[in-house]
Parts: structure tokens; C-alpha cells; sequence
């Protein structure tokens, strides 16, 4: 069974709210203690009673509601004195989850306002905050509620982006949506997990564009040339850069794993397609960490109905170049953004190789793996590299594909860093 969170949940008002009382169910059967606190406009949706017995607790709205568990979460004891509920919810939370937030919530987290218990207890928390808006897709593409959700993911909170389809009201379709409670709560208990090794990264307020997954070239309507990439590599990379408080957004190119609530994505198929999801994003990024397999040729010309076989002893498929993505962005970087490269590599000269690429394609880094090994790299759980610099080297033994990404993102942020030199003279 997994740790024992203690999770405190703000409900706010939407038609969302339902699924709130999912994420309680789930989250009380992994074994989790939770605690609700609601805005009264939630209630219109969903009633206290609910909430209340499921999790075993009571349910607050209230700032000067009397908490008759004195800010307890079950299965811990009381205090023999009456706390203030909004300070000792939060105080005792390992995390507190906003969700469904709407946008008047967001709006008054950015804000700082402190107008029910919901928002105060907020405000009062010291642990991760992660809020999950959920509204209509013109709400939720509003230049005011786009930028709350910026500066809220500025300071350091996790803002999960809803994922778009069907929503709410009769015939509308866009990004608004809860994220499904399962995901909800893999996110809750990713923030809550106790990081892989000491926490040397922080990438709080950065962008991070992640490529991942291998492309896939077509020679008709149904066949392509692609590779045998999984995006395992890429996926990891995002989460690690997630749970060290980045904003990321992945171009994934057929990629076939759960997707992380906490993370934005663009689906691609082919190196064309990267390259235009890539150069949209790019402007925007701090650091680009280029993980996907793209193919290096690409059939000339595709067919656009299904080639026949009638006849044919023998096929020919004329193979083009397709552009080198990561050179065109390097060509076109600020000196500002971290970019880092990924070569897969046969083993003698790998990394005498994938220097020469560091420098030859205008890199920070290069991530260098030895495609001999079955055991490690393309389509395993395992990863082991070796991370090159201008200024070093830092082998990461086999481990797995989350370790590494870490480790990748420890070498990011150490670029990252101002050196002595240019943060100027200490006084
Ligand atoms: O030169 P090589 O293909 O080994 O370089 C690998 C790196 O370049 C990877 O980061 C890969 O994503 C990127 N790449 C690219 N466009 C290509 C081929 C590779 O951006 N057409």
C-alpha cells in the first residue's frame, strides 16, 4: 500500500465536484486520510453529507465554523484544545488539492484573497499546493485566467492542465475538463513522494519543452518508416522536471503511455510535425530537452492511398533527409535557454562522438546512450548515461528511466546556475 498521505481537498463550485467525491473514494482506499473543505457554492453541486462519508471526517465551509475534529485528519489523535480550522487543516496536510478549482478560485488564489475557508486555508498552507482548474473553455482561455494561472505557477504551485473534450454544458467541446480523479490522485501522490535523492534541482517558474517518442515517416495512407523509440525517456524527463516545480509542455510523437495531469502536451507523428510543434514552443521555453527519436530520412514522396503488392517483386523507397530539428533551434537560440540533446550512440568513440555533436550542434548538453546494450535505452524501463558538458562528464550507472531523468535535471540546473564570475564580486 502506498504512504499515508494526509490530503486536505477544497471543493469549489462546478459541475465538476462529482468527480471530487471519486478522488476521495480512491484516495481513502489507498489508504490516505483526507479532509474536505468546500465553498458554499460547491454545495449546490454536492452536499457536505457526501464528502463527509466517505473520508469519516467533517466537512468544513465555514472560517468560524467550530471543526469538531479539531483540525485531526482520521486516524490521528485530537489536540485537547480548539484550533482556528483553516490554520490546523493546513498545518497537519501533507498536501492540500484544489479540485475542482474554478475560475473565481483561481482568480483569488492569485489574488491572495482570503474570503472563505477554502481560500484561507490556502493562503495558511505550507505544503504543496496543487489546484486543478476545471471550467467552461472560454473561461479557461481568458487572457485573466491564463495569467492568474501563471503567477500562481510562478510561486511554486502545481496547476494542472485540464484536458480538453466534452465539457459540461450541452455541445461544448475544449480544454476545461477535471482531470479524470485517477490522475488526480497519481499527481497528488507525486508530489508527495520523498525525492530520489537529495533535492539539489529546483526548476521552480521555468518552462521546460520536452520531445519525446520516435517519429513516424509515411510511405502510403496505412505504412511509415518510424523506430523503435517508446518516449519512456521523454516522459520521465517531464515528470522530473514537473515534480521540481516546472511548467512543461511535451511534443509527444506517437507515444502510447499515460499522460501526466500536471503536464501539457502536443501530439505529433512526424519529424514535419515536431518541427512546427517545436518551433511554436520554443520561443516560450527556458530549457529544451530534446529526447525523441527523429527519424533521419523520410520516404520522398508518400502515396495518398494504400500501395499495391500485385505484381511487385521488388519495392523502392526513395528516403529524403529531413531537417536536423535541434540544429535549426540552436541556430535561432537566446543565450538564456539550456538546450540539451540526446544521442543514442554504438558503442567504441560514443562519447568522443556525441562531444563533437555537443559542440557542432550548439548544446549545453548531450545525453549519450549506448544503443549496443538490449538491456538499457530505446523501449526498456532501464536507462544508463552518460552526460556531457562543455566543461564535464557525469555517468549515471543503469538505473531507471525516472533516476536518470533526475539526473539530467540536476545537470540543468546546475547550468542553470549564475556563476561566481557572473553573478560579479561578493561585497
Ligand atoms: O545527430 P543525432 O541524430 O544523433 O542527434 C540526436 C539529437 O538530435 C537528438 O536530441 C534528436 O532529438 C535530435 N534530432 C533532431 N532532428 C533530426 C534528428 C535528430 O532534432 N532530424
Amino acid at each position: 500500500m502506498a504512504r499515508r498521505r494526509r490530503i486536505l481537498l477544497g471543493v469549489s463550485g462546478g459541475i465538476a465536484a462529482y468527480k471530487a467525491l471519486e478522488l476521495v473514494r480512491l484516495a481513502t482506499a489507498a489508504g490516505h486520510a483526507v479532509r474536505v473543505v468546500q465553498t458554499p457554492a460547491s454545495q449546490r453541486f454536492i452536499g457536505a453529507a457526501s464528502f463527509a462519508a466517505l473520508t469519516g471526517a467533517p466537512v468544513l465551509v465555514d472560517e468560524f465554523e467550530r471543526d469538531p475534529a479539531r483540525g485531526a485528519f482520521p486516524g490521528d489523535p485530537q489536540p485537547d484544545h480548539d484550533p482556528l480550522s483553516h490554520l490546523e487543516l493546513a498545518a497537519n496536510a501533507d498536501i492540500y488539492v484544489i479540485a475542482p478549482a474554478s475560475a473565481n478560485t483561481v482568480a483569488k488564489l492569485a489574488a491572495g484573497l482570503a474570503d472563505n475557508l477554502l481560500t484561507s486555508a490556502a493562503l495558511a498552507a505550507t505544503c504543496p499546493l496543487l489546484v486543478a482548474p476545471a471550467m467552461n473553455n472560454h473561461m479557461w482561455a481568458h487572457p485573466a485566467t491564463q495569467d492568474n494561472v501563471a503567477l500562481l505557477r510562478a510561486r511554486g504551485v502545481t496547476v494542472l492542465e485540464p484536458p480538453t473534450g466534452r465539457l459540461a454544458s450541452t455541445g461544448e467541446q475544449g480544454a476545461g475538463r477535471l482531470p479524470e480523479p485517477r490522475a488526480l490522485l497519481e499527481a497528488v501522490e507525486a508530489l508527495t513522494r520523498p525525492p530520489l535523492a537529495a533535492p539539489s534541482a529546483d526548476l521552480v517558474g521555468l518552462r521546460v519543452l520536452v520531445t519525446a517518442g520516435g517519429t513516424r515517416e509515411p510511405i502510403d495512407a496505412v505504412r511509415f518508416v518510424g523506430n523503435r523509440s517508446s518516449g519512456r525517456m521523454g516522459f520521465a524527463l517531464a515528470a522530473a522536471a514537473a515534480d521540481l516545480g516546472a511548467a512543461v509542455t511535451v511534443v509527444a510523437a506517437n507515444v502510447a503511455l499515460p499522460r501526466d495531469p500536471r503536464v501539457a502536451y502536443v501530439d505529433v507523428e512526424t519529424a514535419a510535425e515536431l518541427q512546427d510543434a517545436c518551433a511554436a514552443a520554443f520561443g516560450e521555453a527556458d530549457v529544451l530537452l530534446m529526447a525523441a527519436a527523429v527519424a533521419d530520412f523520410r520516404p520522398a514522396a508518400s502515396l495518398a492511398g494504400k500501395l499495391k503488392k500485385a505484381g511487385e517483386e521488388r519495392l523502392r523507397v526513395e528516403l529524403e533527409r529531413t531537417p536536423d530539428i535541434l540544429t535549426g533551434l540552436a541556430a535561432v537560440r537566446r543565450p538564456d535557454q539550456t538546450l540539451v540533446g540526446f544521442a543514442a550512440e554504438h558503442g567504441d568513440g560514443a562519447l568522443a562522438y556525441a562531444r563533437e555533436k555537443l559542440a557542432h550542434k550548439g548544446l549545453d548538453a548531450i545525453v549519450v546512450n549506448d544503443v549496443a546494450r538490449a538491456d538499457i535505452g530505446f523501449d526498456a524501463v532501464h536507462n544508463e548515461v552518460t552526460i556531457l558538458t562543455a566543461g564535464g562528464e557525469t555517468h549515471v550507472a543503469r538505473a531507471s528511466k525516472a533516476h536518470v531523468a533526475r539526473a539530467v535535471l540536476d545537470v540543468v540546473a546546475g547550468l542553470r546556475e549564475p556563476t561566481a564570475e557572473a553573478a560579479g564580486p561578493a561585497s
